[in-house]
């Protein structure tokens, strides 16, 4: 399946998973845009994410240059890694942000993006979550249920603003991905059905501090090919069709979502040029705007995470490389069964061994890599986790008290940090051992 669950992936792929990501080896050693991984890992020490700058912008100019016929933006999704010096890296490129809480809008303000430039999409924005985005003026609002469309309407008619809204359309397109990440079929919790949407449009039309800009899908995470983009988009055209001959004369934006899938282990996951040829033609003779929501395609790639063996195990007949990386630090590979591929920063050409690679974390399910043919490394060794750069660090968590990892910025041949690691007394501030005296 499209999120590559469990899947080596073929020899060949290797290469191409380290072009992804900028990363080469040089005697042995990997480096990443020309820098080996073991100076900034012996810097700044592991558990480690690092990310490669370069790598961000080839992405981004690949996906712009192959939407260019059309005009388009590309709104990047803050939560796949909402670091402000990616964040930064690609408001410097042009791009929007597709935000989903209050949070994400500060994030991205910090970082600079224009409000116009905003995106708020999200099953359950609370209404301070939609008062601070009208007050800042974003791009548009994506509304997603019918309840969420009359307390915008209220909060607009306090704010003496227009206030741009788009319908996320639930179009009922089954994409081929982990069902955690598919987010576009009928029956689960996002989008306004497609029968609802026409009263919803009409209520925008009615409202004098409402008016609708966009019809929005987002079809799900991970998606390698470009038939349910098609599919999709099929069906937000009726509506803009539909929409239209009702009168909407401020649409201006046909929003696919993100779901670009990149490539893990073996899968192939479709070209920007593919998907471009796919969309382009659908959206071009609507005269709309082209948006669209990468998170991973983005970023994904572009990261790595950097774990050093403690200790090698030899257990009911199973071998298991024990690294200072847990699920606490990259959740994926246990919460998806998601596969990322493993490098040793400095290559020995030993023999191979089928190796569990499990982290500290007090759980069966604590683990990087199931069966993996790796080599035994040493204790100290140290490894790099590959496609960690998009819900990678966001989705790390501090379960066992165990402090979140920094996060490292390389670009043109330097590297610095971008996000210290957390001290553990962060972890605990603010509590009290006796809160009621
Ligand atoms: N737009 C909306 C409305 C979304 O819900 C998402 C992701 C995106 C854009 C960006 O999708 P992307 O281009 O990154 O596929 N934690 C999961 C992925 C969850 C994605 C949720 N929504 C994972 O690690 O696979």
């Amino acid at each position: 399946m499209g999120q590559g669950v469990l899947t080596a992936p073929r020899a060949a792929d290797r290469d191409a998973l380290l072009s992804d990501a900028g990363l080469e080896r040089r005697d042995g050693s990997l480096l990443m845009a020309g820098l080996p991984l073991s100076a900034v890992a012996d810097a700044v020490g592991t558990p480690a994410y690092v990310y490669n700058a370069e790598a961000v912008r080839a992405r981004y100019a690949s996906l712009d240059a192959a939407l260019g016929s059309i005009p388009h933006r590309i709104c990047y999704a803050v939560k796949a890694n909402g670091n402000l010096a990616i964040l930064r890296l690609l408001r410097d490129l042009g791009a929007g942000a597709d935000i989903v809480s209050a949070g994400e809008l500060e994030r991205a303000h910090a970082a600079g993006f224009p409000a116009e430039r905003v995106v708020f999409s999200g099953v359950g924005k609370s209404a301070s979550e939609l008062r601070a985005a009208i007050a800042a003026g974003v791009g548009h609002i994506n509304v997603e249920s019918a309840e969420e469309l009359d307390l915008l309407a209220a909060l607009a008619q306090g704010s003496r603003r227009t206030v741009s809204v788009g319908i996320r359309v639930n179009p009922d397109v089954t994409a081929d991905t982990h069902p955690y990440i598919s987010t576009g079929k009928s029956g689960i919790k996002f989008g306004v059905p497609t029968d609802q949407v026409a009263a919803a449009a009409r209520l925008i039309g009615a409202h004098p501090a409402l008016e609708l800009t966009a019809i929005a899908m987002h079809l799900g995470s991970q998606l390698t090919d470009t038939a349910p983009f098609r599919e999709g988009i099929g069906r937000l055209l009726a509506i803009v069709d539909e929409v239209r001959a009702a009168g909407a004369p401020a649409l201006r934006a046909l929003d696919v979502g993100g779901g670009l899938g990149i490539r893990y282990g073996a899968e192939a996951p479709m070209s920007p040029e593919a998907f471009a040829a796919a969309v382009v033609p659908m959206v071009a003779p609507t005269g709309l705007t082209l948006y669209v929501e990468p998170g991973r395609f983005l970023v994904g790639s572009a990261g790595v995470l950097l774990a050093s063996v403690l200790y090698r195990k030899h257990s009911g007949g199973k071998s298991f490389l024990i690294v200072d990386a847990g699920m606490n630090d990259l959740v994926r590979p246990s919460h998806y069964q998601a596969y990322h591929e493993i490098v040793e920063l400095e290559a020995g050409g030993r023999r191979l061994a089928t190796v569990d690679v499990v982290g500290p974390v007090c759980e069966t399910g604590d683990f990087l890599a199931l069966d993996r043919p790796l080599p035994m490394l040493e204790q100290g060794e140290r490894i790099a986790v590959l496609g960690a750069g998009a819900y990678g660090f966001v989705m790390a968590s501090s379960y066992n008290t165990r402090p979140r990892p920094p996060e490292v910025l390389v670009d043109g041949g330097r590297f610095a940090v971008a996000r210290p690691r957390e001290a553990v007394a962060d972890l605990f501030r603010g509590e009290s051992p006796t809160p009621l005296g």
